[in-house]
């Protein structure tokens, strides 16, 4: 047990930290996985326990997967919706709002799970899509669906086309404008703040590089070692919702 006389291990770096977010004109925040992972949401790695341990992610998350078997990932994907429903943002989702409310910030995440909107964030830049939106696959342009059959996806009425989720699976480019305004964000900052990322997935993993080539600081928030430590010159290796809050005043 840390004694309390002796201050936390990780308070000189948190000092440290607060003073250049103190400092800094604009920040550019890149969220992961682990930002959501106090909530309940299983983080990628940790997706392969529990239901739907005999299947791995990146095989269910592609368009030929899709083709494959609709239905299997479909109900993956209801599955995960029905999961993040029943979360709450934590208080590191909280803090980024105030965070947002103290100085300019671009907040950019990877996640699908509409944790930072519903805790109050804005302009929240998704890369990777949201798990509560649906889209066309292989539409005739004019589709509307028919009433859907639970466990299936939707189909058009006219030309039968399926609906599928709306996040981008593997093999897919990004969202233009997010990817336009996340690297946008990355090359004009002075602060770049990544929260809870392995730096795995990229064009993503790039994004604090390209702040750190512009000339931005670099803190990184995460209990584990991540390949995102080489770019830091901070790294506050504690969970998001312990950390942010201690990192500037919460209202
Ligand atoms: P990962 O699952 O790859 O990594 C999650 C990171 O969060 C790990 O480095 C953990 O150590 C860290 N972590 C866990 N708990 C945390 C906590 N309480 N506070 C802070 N950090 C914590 O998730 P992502 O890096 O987001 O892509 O994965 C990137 C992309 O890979 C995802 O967006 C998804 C996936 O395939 C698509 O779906 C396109």
């Amino acid at each position: 047990m840390d004694d309390p006389a002796l201050g936390h291990p990780l308070d000189p770096a948190v000092d440290r930290a607060r003073a250049l977010i103190d400092a800094a004109r604009q920040i550019f925040v890149l969220t992961g996985a682990g930002i959501s992972a106090e909530s309940g949401v299983p983080t990628f790695r940790d997706a392969l326990t529990g239901l739907w341990a005999r299947f791995d992610p990146e095989e269910l998350a592609t368009e030929s997967a899709y083709r494959r078997q609709p239905t299997l990932v479909w109900q993956w994907y209801e599955h995960r919706r029905a999961l993040v429903a029943a979360t709450q943002p934590n208080p590191a989702h909280h803090a980024l709002v105030q965070l947002a409310a103290r100085k300019p910030v671009t907040l950019v995440t990877q996640n699908v799970d509409g944790l930072h909107q519903r805790a109050g964030s804005e302009h929240v830049v998704e890369l990777h899509g949201n798990l509560f939106a649906s889209k066309w696959l292989d539409g005739c342009g004019r589709c509307d669906t028919v009433d859907p059959v639970p466990g299936e996806p939707p189909h058009c009425a006219l030309c039968g086309a399926m609906m599928r989720p709306g996040v981008v699976w593997f093999g897919e480019d990004l969202p233009r404008v997010a990817r336009y305004r996340a690297e946008y964000a990355a090359e004009h900052c002075d602060l770049c703040l990544v929260v809870g990322t392995s730096g795995m997935v990229y064009p993503a993993a790039a994004l604090p590089g390209v702040a750190k080539d512009h000339g931005a600081q670099v803190i990184v928030v995460n209990p584990q070692p991540s390949v995102l430590d080489q770019t830091a010159d901070i790294v506050l290796a504690g969970a998001a919702g312990e950390i942010l809050p201690r990192l500037w005043p919460q209202a």
